[in-house]
């Protein structure tokens, strides 16, 4: 079976990227996770990756004199990866239209809001007090603009009267790491199927 080669951006934790990584293990997904790449050195999903034997590179951003030298390292590691979609996941540098451009249509994101609401950080607060009932999650493909390209896939969950910021990012996490899988799929079984269509035409 063909897999989509793709790779996992990551700043901290990296629930996000283990999530996809233990999807990618099963024979039927149509994905592989060729490489993890992190801004920071520090950041604990680096060692998780390597536990599993996945690749992984740091591009510590504060070693760069811009963000333009930053990302054109970051793209030639993706492209000696040969890496067909990347997705960020809690990876904190934002994306400079040089780089979107360049990966058009193949970098997605998960944001912890119900998109359009509540875009860049802060998410949990904000819909807490705005008096929201529903708070969710949005898997969407970057754009230009922040947290604004098209959604893949959104998934919700109720917001309750003693919900924290801190409670409700917890609930929502376990959604999160159910949809980026799912969304991934998604967008790699599409590509499979533009691929072998270019193929027959
Ligand atoms: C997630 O909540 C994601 O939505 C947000 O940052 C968090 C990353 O967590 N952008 P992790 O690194 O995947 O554990």
């Amino acid at each position: 079976m063909h897999k989509i080669k793709t790779a996992v951006l990551i700043s901290g934790r990296g629930s996000n990227m283990m999530a996809i990584l233990k999807a990618t293990q099963n024979n039927d997904y149509p994905a592989k996770l060729n490489i993890v790449i992190s801004n920071k050195p520090s950041a604990e999903g680096l060692k998780k990756a390597e536990e599993f034997g996945i690749k992984t590179v740091v591009l510590d951003h504060k070693t760069y004199k811009n963000r333009h030298e930053f990302e054109k390292d970051l793209d030639t590691h993706l492209r000696s990866a040969n890496i067909q979609i990347v997705c960020c996941a809690g990876f904190m540098r934002i994306l400079s239209p040089w780089f979107v451009e360049r990966w058009k249509g193949k970098v997605l994101n998960i944001h912890p809001s119900l998109l359009p609401k509540y875009k860049g950080l802060n998410t949990h607060k904000r819909a807490i007090e705005s008096g929201d009932t529903i708070h969710g999650c949005s898997v969407h493909f970057i754009n230009s603009e922040l947290d604004s390209g098209k959604i893949v896939l959104q998934k919700s969950i109720e917001i309750l009267s003693d919900d924290t910021p801190q409670s409700l990012s917890e609930r929502l996490l376990i959604k999160e790491l159910e949809a980026y899988p799912q969304a991934l799929k998604k967008i790699a079984n599409e590509l499979i199927h533009s691929k072998q269509l270019n193929k027959s035409n």
